[in-house]
C-alpha cells in the first residue's frame, strides 16, 4: 500500500467522531493514520481519549485572542505534526478565510444534515419541523462559506414519528461514525481510484465547447464538432490501446511537440503505441500528484487542434478583445 495519509483532527468537545475515525485507522488496510488531535478547549473529553491511545494532542484556548491569532496557532500545530489533512469533528469554531485557504482541498468536516439543507445550527429540529422524512449527515470539503464545500459523502437517517431533536441527533451519530471514516479513506486514496481520475478528465473535456463523449474501442473518449463530422480530441486509456496504467491521450501539433514533451518530462509523457505516429501524446494520470490545471490546458490545446474552424474562429475573435 502507498504511504498512509497523515491526519490531524480538530475537536471542541466529546469527540465521538474523532474516536470513530481513530479506531477505524487501526483496522488493517486503513489508508490513513491519526497523528494529532488538537482542540480549542483543553477540557475537551476527546483529548483525554486520544492521549490515552498514544496520539499526540494539542490544546489552545481561544479566549482573549483574535480569530486570526488562534487559527494561526492551530495551523502551526498541525504543520508541526506533519499532517497532510485536517479533519474537523465537532470543532465549534468559525474559521478565517486565510486558514481555510491554506488547507483548500485538504480539510474535511461533518455536518448533521443532508446538505445543502440546513446549514448552521439546530439541523435536527429544523428537519423535524419541516416534516422531512429523512435527516442525515454529510461529509464535505471546507470552504470559506459555512457548510458549503463539495459534498463527499452522505447518509440518510429515517425520521421516526415520535423523534425529537435529541433522539434524531443520537441516531444520526451512528451514521456519522460509519460515514466519516469511510469517506476520509475514499478521499485520501482518490488519486488511485480510476473512477475519480476519469471524472476529473470527463468534467474538463465536457466543459469545452461542443464536445460529447463517445467510447472508442471501449475507452472513454471525447469528440468536438457535431455527431457526424466531429473529431476525437482525447482518449482515456485504462487497460486500453495496449497500455498499462492510466493515461490520457491528447493531440499535439506534431512530432516536434511530441519530442519536446518527451524531453521535458519523460516520467509524465510517453508515446502511445496506437496513436503515436499520428501526433498524439500520452499523459500519465496514475502517479498520484497530477497537475489538473495542466491536464486541462492539454485538453484545451488538443480540442483547439481538431475543432472545426467555425468554433476556433469565434474564440480567436473573443480573445482579441
Ligand atoms: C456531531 O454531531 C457533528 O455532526 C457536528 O458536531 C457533533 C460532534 O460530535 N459537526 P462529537 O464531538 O464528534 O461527538
Amino acid at each position: 500500500m502507498a504511504d498512509k495519509a497523515k491526519i490531524a483532527i480538530l475537536i471542541s468537545g466529546r469527540g465521538s467522531n474523532m474516536a470513530a475515525i481513530l479506531y477505524a485507522s487501526k483496522l488493517p488496510d486503513c489508508p490513513y493514520d491519526i497523528i494529532l488531535v488538537a482542540s480549542n478547549n483543553a477540557a475537551a473529553k476527546g483529548l483525554e481519549l486520544a492521549s490515552a491511545e498514544g496520539i499526540a494532542t494539542f490544546a489552545q484556548d481561544h479566549n482573549g485572542m483574535s480569530r486570526e491569532e488562534h487559527d494561526a496557532i492551530m495551523h502551526d500545530a498541525v504543520i508541526r505534526s506533519g499532517a497532510d489533512y485536517i479533519v474537523l469533528a465537532g470543532y465549534m469554531r468559525i474559521l478565517t478565510a486565510d486558514f481555510v485557504q491554506k488547507w483548500t482541498g485538504k480539510m474535511l468536516n461533518i455536518h448533521p444534515s443532508l446538505l445543502p439543507k440546513y446549514k448552521g445550527l439546530h439541523t435536527h429540529k429544523r428537519a423535524i419541523e419541516a416534516g422531512d422524512c429523512y435527516g442525515g449527515c454529510s461529509v464535505h470539503l471546507v470552504t470559506a462559506e459555512l457548510d458549503d464545500g463539495e459534498v463527499l459523502g452522505q447518509t440518510k437517517v429515517k425520521i421516526l414519528p415520535d423523534d425529537d431533536a435529541d433522539s434524531l441527533a443520537e441516531r444520526t451519530l451512528f451514521a456519522e461514525h460509519q460515514l466519516y471514516p469511510a469517506t476520509i479513506a475514499a478521499y485520501v486514496t482518490r488519486e488511485q481510484n480510476p473512477d475519480w481520475i476519469l471524472d476529473q478528465v470527463r468534467k474538463r473535456a465536457l466543459a469545452l465547447e461542443e464536445t460529447l463523449e463517445r467510447p472508442s474501442f471501449g475507452a472513454p473518449a471525447w469528440r468536438v464538432g457535431n455527431e457526424k463530422s466531429g473529431k476525437y480530441f482525447a482518449y482515456f486509456a485504462h487497460r486500453h490501446f495496449g497500455e498499462n496504467g492510466i493515461s490520457l491521450f491528447v493531440k499535439t501539433s506534431g512530432s516536434d511537440e511530441q519530442e519536446a514533451l518527451l524531453d521535458a518530462d519523460p516520467e509524465l509523457y510517453f508515446l502511445p503505441k496506437f496513436y503515436g505516429k499520428s501526433g498524439w501524446i500520452a499523459v500519465r494520470l496514475d502517479r498520484g500528484n497530477t497537475d489538473w490545471d495542466h491536464v486541462e490546458a492539454m485538453l484545451a490545446k488538443s480540442w483547439r487542434i481538431v475543432a472545426p474552424i467555425r468554433l476556433t474562429k469565434l474564440i480567436d475573435i473573443a480573445n482579441e478583445f
